[in-house]
């Protein structure tokens, strides 16, 4: 889990099967859908991070971070991981990012925005990004963020993450294939698979 501005390489129940489809997944239950984000979409990233309270943008970033910083760091986000997005029709409201050096591990960051949280959002955005990172050939993913931060030491435990303290942080690794199972096998999320959106 990326969640630390000094490493700037760095959202209804969840009912749908998520599967990555040529490099971009896409999901709908008719009213949320992830598809992955472009350069493009850069604008829309930024205003989603920007929109977060203070407590949450903390959260997110297991840091205070600025506006200027927050435009760089998307900028290069969109440039080296690979980044989800999750629409309610046109609006972004949720983000998972997915950060690789090149090894077979990778790293994870997630941002719903308020009023989407505890909808089963992360659910599925995780779902997809494990998805993701089996397609690319990963074979665990890490979670890091603050001890205080309940919300995503719940979401990365649905999907088996060891979570424990470590440094005065929330530390722990997901098995993707394991992760992936605990989807199916819980129905966390089941469903149609879409194509990818044209173009
Ligand atoms: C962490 C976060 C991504 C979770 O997203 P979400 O869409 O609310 O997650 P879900 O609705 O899929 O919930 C996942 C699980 O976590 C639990 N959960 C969610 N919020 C919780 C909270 N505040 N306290 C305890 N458990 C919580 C849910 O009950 C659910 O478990 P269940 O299915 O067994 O009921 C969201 O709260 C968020 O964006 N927080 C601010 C940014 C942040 O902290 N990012 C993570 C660090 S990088």
């Amino acid at each position: 889990m990326i969640c630390d501005p000094l490493f700037p390489t760095q959202a209804t129940q969840a009912t749908q099967a998520t599967q990555a489809t040529q490099g971009n997944p896409f999901t709908t239950d008719g009213e949320f859908t992830i598809r992955r984000l472009e350069q493009a979409d850069a604008a829309l990233f930024l205003a989603h991070l920007q929109n977060l309270s203070f407590d949450h943008r903390r959260d997110r970033f297991n840091g205070v971070v600025s506006d200027d910083w927050l435009a760089g760091y998307v900028r290069e986000a969109l440039d080296k991981a690979l980044v989800l997005g999750g629409f309610d029709q046109d609006r972004l409201v949720a983000v998972a990012e997915l950060h690789n050096n090149g090894t077979r591990s990778g790293e994870t960051a997630f941002s719903v925005a308020a009023e989407w949280r505890r909808r089963g959002a992360g659910t599925q955005l995780i779902a997809a990004l494990l998805a993701l990172a089996r397609e690319r050939g990963l074979v665990r993913v890490s979670v890091e963020t603050g001890p205080q931060n309940l919300a995503m030491q719940a979401l990365a435990r649905k999907f088996g993450a060891d979570m424990h303290l470590e440094s005065l942080m929330s530390v722990g690794t997901i098995d993707v294939a394991e992760g992936l199972r605990q989807v199916t096998g819980s129905g966390l999320a089941a469903g149609t698979n879409h194509p990818p959106p044209s173009g």
